[in-house]
Order: structure tokens, then sequence, then C-alpha cells
């Protein structure tokens, strides 16, 4: 059996919220096992509904954060912290400043850092010393890019410097004033780094994603498509609604 000859499970609902809502329970339900647990955590539109259940869960039914670990899959370079579209404050607004996380445990690649490469090295040893994660969040780009791991990526590579693709950069501008204000490039997990994860819940949800998650599941694995590189994982699953998963019967992908 080569490496990559694992298939993910496949979970399709018919609404987007209701996937966020059964992450949200396999989290809890890892949390109850293991207080102090590391969750990996992704941005982006997809995980909104995720956290904003978590929330919820903390909030009514007591779900405590305070022991775990939290590991952000990346960040944008450039960016200031409170800037309106830096996945800090992404994260804060959506879920850190609502649960008992601990902020000593909370980590984002710093994409202010002086020493860009020290950072990615930083960030390593920290997911080696805190690590392995326990449960990693995955969101999905259009263009099958696993974090910020664009098509070209090494699929071998630890916590790097990346430079985005123009279709990411045109999909994320909605959190921008404008294109040009989008960085140019960001700090990212590897996808050795994630592979090392013990447990992989990748969401994804509308029409935009169906190519990326049809080659995710059936696509020859290359850095053409780095979602490819989960078929080398064996406890993957995927989250989706219908419209993410309807060419998964295709005879082809898109
Ligand atoms: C960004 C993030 C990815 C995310 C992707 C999809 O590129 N770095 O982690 O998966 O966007 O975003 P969305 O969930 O908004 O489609």
């Amino acid at each position: 059996m080569s490496v990559y000859e694992h298939k993910p499970a496949v979970a399709v609902f018919h609404e987007a919220h209701e996937a966020g809502i059964a992450a949200a329970k396999l989290i809890a339900e890892l949390l109850r096992a293991k207080p102090n647990a590391v969750l990996g955590l992704a941005t982006g539109s997809t995980p909104i509904g995720l956290y904003a259940e978590l929330v919820r869960m903390h909030r009514e039914d007591g779900l405590d954060f305070s022991r775990a670990t939290f590991f952000n899959l990346d960040e944008y370079v450039g960016l200031p912290r409170e800037h309106v579209a830096s996945f800090h404050r992404f994260m804060r607004e959506h879920l850190f400043d609502h649960i008992n996380a601990m902020p000593d445990r909370t980590f984002i690649p710093n994409g202010m850092a002086a020493d860009l490469q020290a950072e990615c090295r930083r960030y390593e040893a920290l997911l080696r010393e805190y690590g392995p994660v326990d449960l990693q969040i995955l969101g999905i780009g259009v263009n099958g890019h696993i974090g910020f791991n664009e098509p070209g990526a090494d699929l071998n590579g630890d916590t790097n410097i990346v430079t985005l693709a123009d279709k990411t950069r045109k999909d994320n501008a909605r959190f921008f004033d404008n294109l040009d204000a989008v960085p140019t490039s960001a700090l990212t997990m590897g996808i050795a780094s994630i592979l090392r994860a013990r447990r992989i819940l990748l969401l994804a949800f509308g029409e935009a994603k169906r190519e990326a998650i049809c080659k995710l599941m059936s696509a020859s694995v290359s850095p053409a498509c780095p979602a490819t590189a989960l078929r080398g994982h064996d406890n993957v699953a995927l989250l989706l609604d219908a419209q993410a998963a309807s060419a998964l019967d295709a005879p082809a992908c898109p």
C-alpha cells in the first residue's frame, strides 16, 4: 500500500450549519474525554458556524476550554494583530473572546515577526513541544489549498512562508478594503505539520468547493492540489454540505 492510499470518511449534511454543529460535538466529546487536548484551528467563513456552536456549548453547557491548547494554521504576513482581516482578530472575535481559553496556550503564527524564518522555526518547535494536535480542523481553498499551502507546496513541508496565489488573494479580498490591501504572503503550518495531527476534520461548503473536494478524494496525489496529501493520513473525515459533495459521484472531477 502506498503512503497515499487512505480514503477520508465522508459525511454529507443538508445544510452547512448542521456540519458545523456535528464538528462542534466531536470537539466537545474530545474535550470531555481529554480536557488538555490540543486543537488545531482554521479560519475563513467555513468554521464560523462551528465556532459559534462551541461558544454556545461553553455558555449553556459549561464546555470547559481552560486546559486545552490551540494552534491556528496560518496568518498573513504584515498584518497587525488588530487589523480587521488578521486571523488573530478573527479568532478572538469568533472564539477566543467568548470561551475560557488560556491566552498562553493559544498559538497563532506571528506575521509581524522581524525574522519570519525564525518565526516558522519557533512555531514548529511549539507544535513539537505541545503537540501532536489531537484534532485538526481544516477548511479548503477553491484551488485545493489547506492552511495557506498553495498549489506547488512541498507535501513534506513544515511551517513556512508562502506566497499567496492570485486566486486566494481574490477569494479573501472580501475581508479587505480592496484587492491591493490583501497581503501577498503568509505563514502557514506545512502539509507535514498538518499531517502529524492524530485526527483531521475538513469542512467544506458550497458549489465553489466541489472541484477541490472531488480532487482531494480522487485526483493523483500532487502538489498541484495540496489537499490530495490528506490521503496520506489514516484518520481524516470530510464534513460537507450537499453542494460541496456534489461532484463526488461524478465520473471525473469538474
Ligand atoms: C484561507 C485560509 C484557509 C481556508 C480557506 C477557505 O485561505 N487560510 O485555512 O480553508 O481560506 O476559506 P473559506 O472557508 O472562507 O472558504
